[in-house]
């Protein structure tokens, strides 16, 4: 016979048992007929939204310049025989762009189709493929938005899948095994590449080039793959003060800009941000959250003008900014990428002013 995906036989044994589980909205579904559902494999979908792990150049010398976001998700999967090895896979297209290009409305899409596939008892765990420039703010904004005890994994790549010892391949076999693996539960979202685990919730890009680029310098890994099976260095734990933000019916989210600090900063960027929509800014300031004093006039002056939400973050890559005590909020460990992020979720969901404050200066 034809062979089936997992999903379609997970939906007819639900409607043999008179309780049909409905299909997820998805773009598009990829089905391999040409691989058997193994009944006892663990079963994940993957989410592809398009980056350099999609990514076709010219040659295989090529590792800048080409077009990411090119291959579809059942190229992806294609490239990758040994999934099926590990787990039943089903690939869902829900976008196909560079990461640069992700919207907040791609963001709501992903969350929303990926915590229905959580709340399916035939799932046991997600993976999402993404470009790995911004990787860190959407694999943030999904830790933030799902709730679930069962694996979500953000995987990308750092050369394009044309190039030669392409790394995408072997990442997504290490995000689907750790997916599959009821080891990962309870960790929250988290990210592979390059044999490292880590999480979503504190990891940034450090190098714009090189395989190893994903750290959490700081707060470290959580573990690492030896024969792309996966270790951990501890138990399952949550950062502190992680909260959640429900937005399975939210369709947009408040603009909040970043504003990048460096001596004599431009102050008026501050207004003219707010002058063209923004609801909330954050700012990258210098040492542990600083600010120039004509700057912060302005700061100040749009906060009380329009109640403008301000977060003092900082550009060092790593470190800790401490409540303002005056105007604005202290951004705390977040870097601004993913403290914007944040600010857009409680803005959506009507945060004021002590609601923000204490969201984001929980630890003071
Ligand atoms: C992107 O972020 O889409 C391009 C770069 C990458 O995936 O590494």
């Amino acid at each position: 016979m034809g062979l089936i995906n997992f999903f379609a036989l997970a939906s007819l044994a639900s409607i043999a048992l008179g309780s049909p589980v409905p299909l997820p909205d998805t773009f598009r579904l990829v089905v391999r007929e040409d691989r058997p559902y193994n009944a006892s494999l663990p079963n994940v979908t993957i989410f592809a939204t398009g980056g350099t792990i999609a990514g076709s150049a010219s040659s295989s010398d090529q590792t800048t310049g080409y077009q990411a976001g090119a291959l579809g998700v059942d190229i992806l999967i294609a490239a990758v025989p040994q999934l099926w090895n590990v787990s039943n896979v089903r690939g869902v297209q829900v976008a196909n762009v560079g990461s640069p290009s992700i919207t907040p409305e791609i963001l709501l899409n992903l969350t929303q189709q990926v915590q229905k596939e959580l709340d399916s008892p035939y799932c046991q765990g997600v993976v999402i493929t993404h470009g790995t420039d911004t990787l860190e703010e959407s694999s943030f904004f999904v830790d933030l938005t799902i709730r679930s005890e069962k694996p979500v994994v953000f995987v990308g790549a750092m050369r394009p899948a044309t190039a030669i010892s392409a790394d995408g391949p072997i990442n997504l076999l290490e995000a689907v095994t750790l997916a599959a693996d009821p080891d990962a539960r309870g960790r929250g979202t988290m990210i592979v590449l390059n044999d490292r685990i880590s999480n979503a919730y504190y990891t940034t890009k450090s190098n714009a080039n090189s395989l190893d680029t994903f750290r959490a310098v700081e707060q470290g890994f959580l573990g690492f793959f030896i024969n792309i099976k996966p270790k951990f260095y501890f138990a399952p734990a949550l950062p502190l003060g992680k909260p959640y933000f429900d937005v399975m019916n939210t369709t947009c989210l408040p603009q909040v800009d970043i504003l990048f600090g460096h001596q004599v900063l431009n102050p008026t960027l501050a207004s003219a941000a707010v002058e063209s929509g923004a609801k909330g800014l954050v700012l990258a300031g210098m040492g542990a959250g600083g600010w120039t004093t004509p700057g912060d006039k302005v700061i100040q002056d749009v906060i009380e003008k329009h109640n403008t939400a301000v977060v003092y973050s900082r550009r060092s890559m790593d470190g800790y900014v401490a409540p303002t005590g005056t105007f604005g909020y202290g951004g705390g460990f977040l870097n601004p990428q993913k403290a914007r992020i944040l600010m857009q979720l409680a803005l959506g969901a009507g945060y004021e002013n002590a609601q923000l404050k204490t969201l984001f200066e929980f630890d003071a």
